[in-house]
């Protein structure tokens, strides 16, 4: 691959830019209403989550405050692995507290399954899900998410948060990926 350009490696937009900003913030407004007169916790599940999360609290009009947990079920291919390994728990005390858990991608549903699991566990107030993708074909697990910003195809999609090999969440739309960079070596 010549240019380091990340739009000469992508195949197909899958969502632009505005599609996603603009779906953020209608769910931002849905989620204002919904806790109206209550506390939130916004959850980013690290790495994915960090510009849906972002754009998320932007949006929103109430004072939220936000925490991170990273738990990795992803190697470094396109498939998931199958395990919930925890790389980072929370700061703050959940108990009593409404949390929303902000995350890029629901796709087999291990990791949000156990994630949800994990955080009822410490008696919070309340647990809900907003995922800004979800992909209907590949879920596995019993996992309802409370909000979705789109239910996409089962294929592997990249940017705005989301990565192969650790690259190209820094896109600002999500794509996906020419098949010749997944045969290069780095
Ligand atoms: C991705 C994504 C979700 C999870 C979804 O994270 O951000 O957390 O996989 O997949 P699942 O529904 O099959 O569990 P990943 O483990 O790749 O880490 P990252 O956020 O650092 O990219």
């Amino acid at each position: 691959m010549k240019s380091e350009d990340i739009k000469n490696q992508i195949v197909r937009e899958v969502l632009s830019e505005k599609q996603i900003d603009e779906k953020i913030a209608e769910i931002a407004k849905q989620i204002d209403k919904d806790y109206e007169g209550q506390d939130l916790l916004l959850v980013g599940v690290l790495n994915g989550a960090v510009m849906v999360m972002a754009d998320l609290a932007r949006h929103l009009t109430k004072n939220i405050e936000m925490d991170w947990m990273a738990a990795s079920s992803y190697g470094h291919g396109t498939t998931s692995s199958g395990v919930v390994r925890i790389l980072k728990d929370l700061d703050t005390d959940i108990e009593d507290r409404n949390v929303l858990i902000v995350e890029d991608i629901l796709d087999t549903g291990l990791t949000l399954h156990w994630l949800k699991n994990n955080l009822l566990s410490r008696n919070p107030k309340s647990v809900k899900i907003f995922t800004l993708l979800r992909k209907p074909d590949s879920l596995q697990m019993d996992v309802k998410a409370d909000y979705v910003g789109f239910d996409i195809p089962n294929e592997f999609v990249i940017g705005y948060g989301l990565d192969y090999a650790q690259k190209y969440r820094n896109l600002r739309s999500i794509a996906t990926l020419h098949p010749d960079v997944y045969s290069q070596k780095s």
